[in-house]
């Protein structure tokens, strides 16, 4: 539809192909190869050359070298030639050399490119130098992101479709700070709207104490009287006041338009409830170690009026059943009948779309934003399509600003229903926190007590870090846009691609590493000789190489399971040459240092990586 190819267009923007000067690619050999074929398509078809793509890819198998560049095969027809002639054009005008070995012309037209062995060795070398960045260069185009995730409700409980926003917008912040981007983490709490004027009508009649202001000083929260249970209760019994009673009705929209008119005893009140919530929502960004800056809904209020000014002026504002609308272009109703975006009811308030209307001029203007992703359920992605279409048409978001919706499935139980307690209710994410972290020490006490020892200071934290890290990862080794089973079981499996088990191989490579070189130490002062003689050494040493390939395709696509893959991938390799490869023992000196050195770069890029996804590795586990 025109809507999603709308929204679509904005995504497509080229990535980052600025060429590196020679020798120096940042640790991106297959962005310099890109960008090295891409030149060397202009260099020798001219034109035909510079409308076609790279492609190059990762090789699907080891024979086929490290990448393959399919560019050929497509310019065969345009250029009325065969495609294995293009292909060896293509080789000679293209210059790789200081990366790669000569390439060879596979198939009908494939060019195979293999990375040399000195530059593996020299990729490792920088690699182990530089322990906390693997030497992997910044973006030479750094954009200004802003990521919209988390954003719970006031007076609401937080539930687990916030905290699957809150993994993953954390981790696509991480990772897109790490490539050197200015990223910009807003919490879009929902703190305004219709609901307060019946919690605050329901709260004053039938709870005033809840409403006492203790000291009167600016939102002072009555301590210890009332908490988010109470609030959720509270909010359950208004609304069903609301949809009951008709004069109760007419009450809470009288203390809707006071909230909006800015009454202060009405604020004071609004206020109070948006710290008890916000003091809620804390506990669990605390425990999760996510830090963002909270923009609610009402920071926009100023700019609402404004909106519909400019969409007026437009030319695209509409009236429809006394509510002002916009109808959308190149999608419709299930009934076939016109999409319409209400941006003003009838009785003058605003919508939840008014606000992202605002929200997107504010980010574009003020907060000079390139790009901007939303991290929420897939429920909202029509919402999402039509704010962007009407965002763009308007002109409040300039043609330049790319804005994406970045959708993820429901959570569901191990049933594949609902996700609740046993006794039925929604789990509260304090409790789905705790109780993981449970389970955690659980296991480890009884894997602590085969070995005659007990739990300690030091042991609980690690359970906690592994019971924590074990949810992160259980969310983000999904495809996002799946739903995702709930399981316990499968998260705190030692076996898997969970969280217990990369920390596990991380700890497990920090003791190889450790009794490798204690008893001969190695020296640190220069870096030994990369030997890669052995395959597995090779497949080791490649694979860690492609970790910045992941972040660029993660950067792009925002999809973190990618870099699960990876990592479960990664200890696959590390399990097969520590096999082959004996560490502790190898025939010499030299030999033992360097694959202690692919061992430690190993453990850096796990570490790193889980680094990225938000989870903390423990040294012994
Ligand atoms: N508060 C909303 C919810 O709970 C999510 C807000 C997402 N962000 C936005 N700019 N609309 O579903």
């Amino acid at each position: 539809s025109a809507t999603t190819s709308l929204a679509s267009a904005a995504t497509s923007s080229p990535p980052d192909t600025a060429r590196p000067t020679q020798g120096d690619d940042g640790g991106r050999p297959k962005d310099y190869i890109e960008a090295a074929v891409r030149q060397a398509l202009v260099k020798a078809f001219g034109e035909a050359g510079a409308a076609a793509a790279p492609m190059v890819t990762a090789a699907t198998k080891p024979e086929f070298g490290d990448y393959q560049c399919n560019a050929a095969m497509a310019l065969a027809k345009p250029l009325n030639a065969k495609p294995r002639d293009i292909a060896q054009q293509l080789i000679d005008a293209l210059e790789v050399a200081d990366l790669c070995d000569p390439p060879d012309i596979a198939g009908p037209g494939f060019i195979n490119l293999r990375l040399k062995p000195e530059y593996i060795q020299s990729r490792i070398t920088a690699m182990l130098e530089d322990e906390s960045r693997l030497a992997i260069a910044k973006t030479t185009a750094p954009q200004r992101i802003v990521v919209d995730f988390s954003s719970p409700n006031i007076a609401k409980e937080m539930h687990v479709g916030h905290l699957r926003s809150t993994i993953i917008g954390d981790t696509l912040c991480r990772v897109l700070e790490f490539q050197g981007h200015d990223v910009l983490r807003l919490n879009h709490v929902g703190d305004w709207g219709t609901q307060f004027g019946m919690l605050i009508t329901y709260l004053k009649e039938e709870v005033p104490q809840a409403l006492a202001d203790g000291d009167g000083g600016e939102g002072s929260i009555t301590a210890g009287e009332v908490d988010i249970g109470d609030l959720v209760e509270f909010y359950k019994k208004a609304k069903e006041r609301f949809d009951g009673d008709a004069s109760f009705k007419e009450r809470s929209r009288a203390e809707v338009v006071r909230l909006q008119a800015g009454d202060p005893d009405v604020l004071r009140a609004w206020r109070l409830l948006c710290d008890l919530s916000r003091r809620e929502f804390q506990v669990i960004y605390d425990i999760l170690g996510v830090k963002l800056e909270e923009r609610g809904e009402s920071f926009y209020n100023s700019m609402l009026g404004g909106v519909i000014e400019e969409l007026r002026e437009g030319g695209l504002l509409q009236e429809s059943e006394g509510a002002q609308v916009v109808f959308i272009e190149g999608a419709k109703n299930r009934d076939d009948s016109a999409q319409a975006l209400i941006v003003q009811k009838t009785d003058g308030g605003y919508m939840y779309s008014t606000t992202d209307l605002a929200a997107v001029k504010q980010r574009a203007t003020q907060e000079r934003a390139d790009r901007v992703l939303y991290v929420t359920d897939s429920g909202q992605a029509s919402h999402f399509d039509q704010v962007f279409q009407v965002a763009r048409r308007s002109g409040l978001a300039p043609p330049s600003l790319q804005l994406q919706h970045v959708p993820f499935g429901l959570v569901q139980g191990e049933d594949g229903k609902k996700f609740k307690t046993r006794s039925g209710d929604t789990v509260k994410l304090k409790d789905l926190l705790d109780e993981a972290v449970r389970i955690a020490a659980e296991d480890m006490e009884k894997r602590l007590a085969e070995e005659g020892r007990g739990m300690g200071e030091e042991e609980r934290a690690v359970a906690r870090k592994v019971g924590l890290g074990a949810v992160k990862y259980a969310d983000l080794s999904m495809n996002r846009e799946s739903n995702y089973r709930f399981s316990y079981a499968k998260m705190l499996s030692l076996q898997g691609n969970t969280a217990p088990y990369m920390m596990y191989a991380y700890a497990r490579i920090q003791g190889i590493r450790r009794r490798a070189t204690t008893s001969t130490p190695i020296s640190t002062s220069d870096p030994p000789r990369i030997v890669l003689e052995h395959p597995a050494e090779l497949t080791l040493a490649r694979t860690l190489l492609r970790l910045p390939e992941v972040l660029t395709e993660l950067e792009r696509d925002l999809y973190p399971n990618r870099l699960c893959e990876y990592l479960f991938d990664l200890s696959q390799r590390f399990n097969q040459f520590y096999e082959g490869c004996p560490v502790n023992a190898a025939a010499t000196d030299e030999l033992r240092a360097s694959r202690v050195a692919l061992c430690s770069v190993t453990a850096a890029t796990i570490k790193l990586s889980l680094g990225l996804l938000g989870i903390d590795v423990v040294e012994k586990l």
